[in-house]
């Protein structure tokens, strides 16, 4: 297997363990809420998918560094066998943080000794490649999760002591006009994609036209000050029942003070900036301000469309930065790099999609009921780990991913 594999692998797992490191071992053992996991869960779940996936089907005479191990970290692979219950995973208090680490390294050695060797079949190389993308995935997931554990500390715990400096400008909002036609949607090129990016298949798209920039919290509070979570009109049945239900009444992490609006962010409790795009924000409200704006979102394929010639994957970073302007000659901003965006298309097979075969089939294809699709990445996705095909999915009512707006209309006459 090549040098370049190995040295990638050691690099995304390297980069688990730093995003670990601003924390205690308290902040990585706790669960803040069924959704979400403990870092510390993180950290061995994604090891367990290296020693369940490739080392008990390639290493000679593969022994588990701990034979409880394959039930406690299984996450939702049915075909693996039986689970620990996700709501319980931070009252995992043993095996510690120092033997999850102990886990992690045991299960480096051995894997990076199986890819050195030379009757390995050619499929390693691809579960290889597929257990670093879920391992970046996780990667974002710690700092979600450990975002919402931090929000439920009235102290407001900043992960990161770096200040968190306000944006200066933001570019005005511009439409985007793209013409009626067939647009290939899909993954196409010889780089890695997940199965549910396949198969490149052909769809027709009216004209329709694209916001350049995400919403920004400026104006999502004009929504809020409109009455915008008061008036059924704008709001899903569901979508309605939901903000009742859960007295919400603006995005997950602002805090209203008597002297103006906060945002809890990975950098503490900052005043909110309006600059930034609004973030951490449901399916629910995303369609809520698009019908109150005059506008709608986007469709998976219109927002391929847009994006087929994107070049820019962003920068990692812990909060998203403001639309500055200028990144490609079309005007199109914040893509990738800022938040993850909501688009009107439940998750669902591509034509001709077929999952693969035996337990790793599970990774994708089950969740196609019930979910959403959300296009581009985030500021708290992995360097390296986005593309211009890459389907998020989840639940309408679901927050603490960094979820934003783009807006679209139909330009039908
Ligand atoms: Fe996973």
């Amino acid at each position: 297997m090549s040098e370049a594999l190995v040295e990638h692998y050691r690099s995304v797992r390297r980069h688990t363990l730093a995003l670990a490191e601003p924390l205690s071992d308290e902040d990585c053992c706790a669960q803040s809420m069924p959704d979400a996991s403990p870092v510390k869960w993180h950290m061995a779940h994604t090891t367990w998918f290296f020693e369940t996936f490739l080392l008990e089907r390639y290493e000679p005479a593969f022994q588990p560094f701990d034979a409880a191990f394959r039930v406690l970290f299984n996450s939702y692979y049915n075909g693996v066998g039986d689970k620990y219950p996700r709501p319980w995973r931070g009252l995992l208090t043993r095996p510690s943080l120092g033997d999850v680490r102990a886990y992690r390294r045991n299960v480096d050695e051995r894997l990076v000794q199986l890819m050195a060797r030379h009757d390995v079949p050619a499929e390693l190389t691809g579960l290889v490649e597929l257990g670093l993308q879920h391992e970046q995935q996780h990667q974002e997931l710690m700092l979600t999760d450990v975002k919402h554990l931090l929000s439920m500390n009235p102290t407001h715990p900043a992960y990161s002591q770096a200040p968190l400096a306000p944006a200066s400008w933001l570019a005005p909002a511009t439409w985007h006009a793209f013409e009626a036609g067939i647009v290939r949607v899909g993954h196409e090129g010889d780089g890695f994609c997940f199965d549910n990016e396949t198969p490149r298949h052909r769809q027709f798209v009216e004209a329709f036209e694209l916001a350049s920039r995400l919403v920004s919290n400026g104006e999502y509070l004009a929504f809020i000050e409109a009455g915008g979570y008061r008036d059924p009109a704008l709001w899903l049945s569901e979508g309605w029942d939901w903000i009742n239900a859960n007295r919400i009444s603006h995005p997950l992490y602002w805090r209203q003070m008597q002297d103006g609006w906060r945002e809890f962010t990975l950098h503490g409790l900052q005043t909110l900036d309006l600059h930034r795009p609004v973030t951490h924000v449901s399916y629910f409200e995303a369609d809520a301000y698009a019908r109150w704006a005059g506008a709608r979102l986007p469709s998976e394929a219109e927002w391929e469309r847009a994006a087929r010639d994107a070049k820019d994957f962003g920068h990692a970073s812990l909060h998203p930065p403001a639309a500055s302007g200028g990144a490609r000659p079309d005007g199109l901003m914040q893509l990738f790099g800022a938040c993850w965006q909501w688009t009107s298309s439940s998750y669902a097979p591509y034509p001709g999609y077929r999952a693969a075969e035996g337990a790793i089939g599970e990774y994708n294809g089950k969740f196609m009921v019930n979910q959403y699709v959300l296009r581009g990445s985030s500021c708290a996705t992995p360097p390296g780990h986005a593309r211009i095909s890459y389907r998020n999915f989840f639940p309408a009512g679901t927050c603490w991913q960094f979820s934003g707006i783009r807006l679209a209309r139909s330009s039908l006459s």
